[in-house]
């Protein structure tokens, strides 16, 4: 199977509003989404205007919601719904994040209820997982991401799995500039690939699209897209300058 590789911006908590116009703009100027799919994620609160500069520029950037609650509306103060994003047009969303994990304690529980409620309500979603340093060094990195799959992933049939992609983020290479080999990072695809094979057959395995993340840049990211497993990346830091991100871009096609 060929699969279309993917490329994800995570804005994170970054850029204020005129900035984030500004590299929606550029973005929507000099990205040709043909030969791929394109996503950014901008902070929730400018998630509509960088929207509006996207529609007005007819550019098929996806855009992304980094967070989102699972419940359809109600009194739960602060949080946004998956019926608020539908109705600014923003049809994919980010969960499981190890920053929502491990800073504001996300658990496998609440990842597993937003997948389901991204799912049901017709939404594509990337699905993030990865080992900690210690988990790695104590040799745990499969079955740390094997059991984040497998508790993600619980209740969603083969036919929603096609809304899916999987992001392999190893927590320690996340913003600090070390990212996992190549080829670390494609034996961790493979063994996640082997996991869908195991829970959802060979046909969805060889279907689904596992994205690196953690400290691409313009300078490692060929090396990553030319592993098999690795079809396409989630960029946080270098997706906050233009030509940095442009860069990673080409080298996905
Ligand atoms: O979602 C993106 C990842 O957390 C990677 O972030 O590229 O800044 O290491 P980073």
């Amino acid at each position: 199977t060929e699969r279309r590789k993917i490329i994800g911006g995570n804005w994170k908590m970054n850029l204020n509003r005129k900035d984030s116009i500004a590299l929606a703009e550029k973005l929507a100027d000099e990205t040709d989404t043909q030969s791929l799919d394109l996503c950014i994620y901008p902070a929730l609160l400018y998630l509509d205007r960088v929207g509006g500069v996207l529609a007005e520029a007819g550019s098929s950037i996806k855009l992304g919601a980094q967070n989102f609650y699972a419940k359809s509306n109600g009194s739960f103060t602060g949080e946004i719904s998956l019926a608020m994003l539908r109705d600014i047009d923003c049809k994919t969303v980010l969960v499981g994040h190890s920053e929502r994990r491990h800073k504001l304690g996300e658990s496998d529980v609440l990842v597993n209820q937003k997948l389901r409620a991204a799912l049901d309500a017709g939404f594509d979603a990337t699905l993030c997982i990865g080992e900690t340093l210690e988990q790695r060094e104590a040799d745990q990195t499969n079955a740390v991401n094997t059991a984040q799959l497998c508790y993600g992933l619980a209740g969603v049939n083969s036919h929603q799995l096609r809304q899916v992609t999987i992001a392999y983020e190893p927590v320690w290479a996340i913003g600090t500039g070390e990212s996992a080999t190549p080829e670390d990072a494609a034996s961790a695809h493979a063994a996640i690939r082997r996991y869908v094979e195991f829970a959802y057959g060979k046909e969805a395995a060889a279907a689904i699209r596992i994205q690196y993340g953690g400290s691409v840049k313009p300078d490692n990211a060929a090396d990553f897209f030319a592993q098999t497993d690795i079809d396409g990346a989630l960029v946080g830091g270098a997706s906050l300058e233009a030509e940095d991100f442009l860069r990673i871009i080409r080298l996905a096609k």
